[in-house]
């Protein structure tokens, strides 16, 4: 019998709302396994503006330091949308928190199950057998990080610029994860990039290229650029089987491949450095892919699904827990197959309330 140790941080809009769904069945898949959860809650981003003056307080942040893992909602929303722009919730809390545990590599599965092709907006005829490809986003560089400035010219205009900036060591770092995740399913990748334009893509190609060939030359490496791989993925997504790219071109691009797989509600994600937890196993901080979800917060009918498949994440990659992880992802697979849908993968079906998604779930399991 083992305990997990992580910190919960639901944060804003849906986050609290599929936090307590996830807990759920956690709770249940590892009491199952006779293991314990030891977690403590903590606000982040709006709410803790609203409770502590600030999106990050310290003792957020020392919780995550001390525990294993962080499960993570999501943050931000219209309430706090006015605030200056470096004390809004996505900047001062979430990129932060990213940065302070050095989480490089933000690992998306895209999984549309066959048996939910009519959910994605494709035609099921081009996804005959669902699509199964994961998305590799680099999470602590590039424009998301670099310099960022405001100013008056000149001719009294105001300028703004951000800068987009990479180091080879940052680029090798998440070529190492992108060929670990190759190795392990199809030794097919493809690195998407502006190399046709950006000086960044332009080093991430040729040091990509050097990387694979010194280290990984029986993976089959390709290059696309990234307004190509935007149409590809709506054109035939499965010709990808790994894909990475950097920060911001992975943010857009697996919002896309969320909804071809079905739905953000269905996107889950971990983000990993190389930082060990006491169990010596990789920290991680896990969350859905998509955001506070305004337009239905409050409404009890947001998907849990993607906040659950990350907590299943979580038990993979921070507590070794690959079979609880296996069960909790078959649990939501089982249910989703066999009809139980909230609104935003129904298409048809009658729309279940998030809390009859998660008893479906544990059902399941
Ligand atoms: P969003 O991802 O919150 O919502 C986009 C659309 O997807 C909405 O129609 C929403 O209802 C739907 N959606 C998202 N998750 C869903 C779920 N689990 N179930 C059902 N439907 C779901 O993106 P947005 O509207 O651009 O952003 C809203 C706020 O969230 C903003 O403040 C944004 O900065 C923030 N955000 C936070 C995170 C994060 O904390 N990781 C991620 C993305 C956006
Ligand atoms: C995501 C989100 C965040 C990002 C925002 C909220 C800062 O969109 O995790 O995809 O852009 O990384
Ligand atoms: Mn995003």
């Amino acid at each position: 019998m083992a305990t997990f140790k992580f910190a919960v941080l639901p944060g804003d809009g849906i986050g609290p709302e599929v936090m307590s769904a996830a807990l759920d069945v956690l709770g249940a898949a590892c009491a199952k396994a006779g293991h314990e959860l030891s977690f403590t809650t903590h606000d982040v981003g709006g709410i803790a503006i609203d409770n502590h003056g600030t999106a990050l307080p310290e003792s957020t942040l020392e919780a995550c330091s001390n525990a294993d893992a962080i499960l993570f909602g999501s943050v931000g929303g219209p309430k706090w949308e006015n605030l200056p722009p470096k004390e809004q919730p996505e900047r001062a809390a979430l990129l932060p928190l990213r940065k302070a545990f050095k989480l490089f590599a933000n690992i998306r599965p895209g999984l549309l199950y066959p048996e939910l092709t009519d959910a994605s907006p494709l035609k099921s005829e081009r996804i005959p057998n669902g699509i199964d490809i994961v998305c590799i986003r680099e999470l602590t560089g590039g424009i998301y990080f670099g310099e960022k400035k405001t100013w008056q010219t000149e001719d009294g205009e105001t300028a703004a610029s951000d800068t987009m900036l990479y180091k080879t060591s940052e680029i090798e770092r998440i070529a190492e994860v992108a060929a670990q995740t190759a190795l392990a399913r199809g030794k097919k990748v493809c690195s998407i990039d502006k190399a046709n334009v950006l000086e960044t893509s332009v080093l991430w190609r040729k040091t990509v290229t050097a990387f694979f060939k010194k280290n990984y030359p029986e993976i089959e490496l390709s290059y696309m650029y990234v307004d190509n791989a935007a149409m590809q993925l709506a054109r035939d997504p499965n010709q990808f089987d790994v894909f990475f790219t950097e920060n911001m071109f992975g943010d857009i691009l697996s919002d896309e491949m969320a909804v071809i797989c079905g739905s953000l509600g269905m996107l889950c994600s971990a983000s990993l450095g190389d930082i060990k937890n006491s169990l010596g196993l990789k920290f991680g901080l896990y969350e859905p892919a998509g955001g506070t979800a305004p337009d239905i917060a409050g409404k009890g009918i947001a998907n849990p699904c993607a906040q659950i498949l990350s907590a299943a994440l979580m038990l993979r990659y921070s507590f070794g827990q690959d079979e609880i992880a296996a069960q909790i992802e078959n649990a939501v697979r089982k249910a989703v197959t066999g009809g139980v849908r909230t609104g935003d993968i129904a298409f048809g079906k009658k729309p279940v309330s998030t809390t009859e998604m998660r008893d479906a779930i544990i059902a399941a399991l």
